[in-house]
């Protein structure tokens, strides 16, 4: 059965819109277990613009299903990690001005990624990093040492008519790579309740992630039912 991460960030912007306390992420992560999910997902961003400290710190301590961070390799987001030891890190690129991870990390820089990777490694985190579906990537991913790879499905989810297929392929081919290279395969970004049947029936799908479209769904049917609901396409 694939892996539901639901990701919560989106329920810390709308606290941060007003500054205030409300509504809380911890709450929301007790609703999206109780809706079925099996992980709570999280980006604690450099600028902590929706998840910030308090929520890492408290979420460590409240969620009961799989805690997955994601982090950049900036040194004061990853002593979060080493601080709080999620049950999975997931690396990220990060830009100051985009609106979401708008693409995978390069991995082919890798000594920028291979210190912070050490250092969760040696706290036995299970390591994922969020990478396009490229050739290079993937290799890059196993030389490393990761656990896993999140796949970002982006292409996939902006493309229309025969760009579909193409973009399927792509993962496709990148998912069969990692499981030659006994990487664990996730994906995410951009997936929802029309897009998400092709990935779910990609062979050796594992996991995904999926935040913006069970959040907004969540505001006409309750957290708790649109997690459920996702489950359900997952589990057919
Ligand atoms: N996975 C990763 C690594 C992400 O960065 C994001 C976006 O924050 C997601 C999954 C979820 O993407 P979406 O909100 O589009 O479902």
């Amino acid at each position: 059965m694939i892996e539901l991460g639901v990701n919560i960030d989106h329920v810390a912007t709308l606290r941060q819109a007003r500054h205030g306390d409300e509504p809380d992420p911890v709450w929301a992560a007790v609703e999206a277990e109780l809706g079925g999910a099996d992980g709570i997902t999280i980006h604690l961003r450099e600028d902590r613009r929706h998840i910030n400290d308090r929520d890492v710190r408290l979420l460590r301590q409240s969620v009961q299903c799989k805690l997955n961070l994601e982090l950049s390799i900036a040194a004061d987001v990853v002593d979060m990690a080493v601080e709080c030891i999620p049950d999975q890190a997931t690396f990220v690129p990060e830009r100051r001005l985009e609106i979401t991870t708008e693409g995978g990390i390069d991995l082919t820089v890798a000594s920028n990624v291979a210190k912070p990777l050490e250092r969760l490694k040696r706290l036995n985190i299970f390591v994922s990093a969020f990478v396009d579906p490229d050739e290079k990537q993937i290799v890059a991913a196993a030389k490393l040492g990761f656990d896993a790879v999140e796949l970002h499905t982006g292409d996939y989810a902006n493309a229309k008519g025969v760009r579909v297929q193409i973009e399927l392929d792509r993962l496709r081919r990148a998912g069969e790579l990692a499981a030659n290279h006994s990487l664990r395969l996730h994906a995410g970004h951009g997936l929802n309740y029309r897009n998400i049947g092709p990935v779910a029936a990609m062979i050796g799908m594992a996991e995904v992630n999926i935040g913006h479209a069970i959040i907004s769904r969540s505001v006409f049917v309750g957290l708790r039912e649109a997690v459920r609901e996702m489950k359900q396409l997952l589990s057919g």
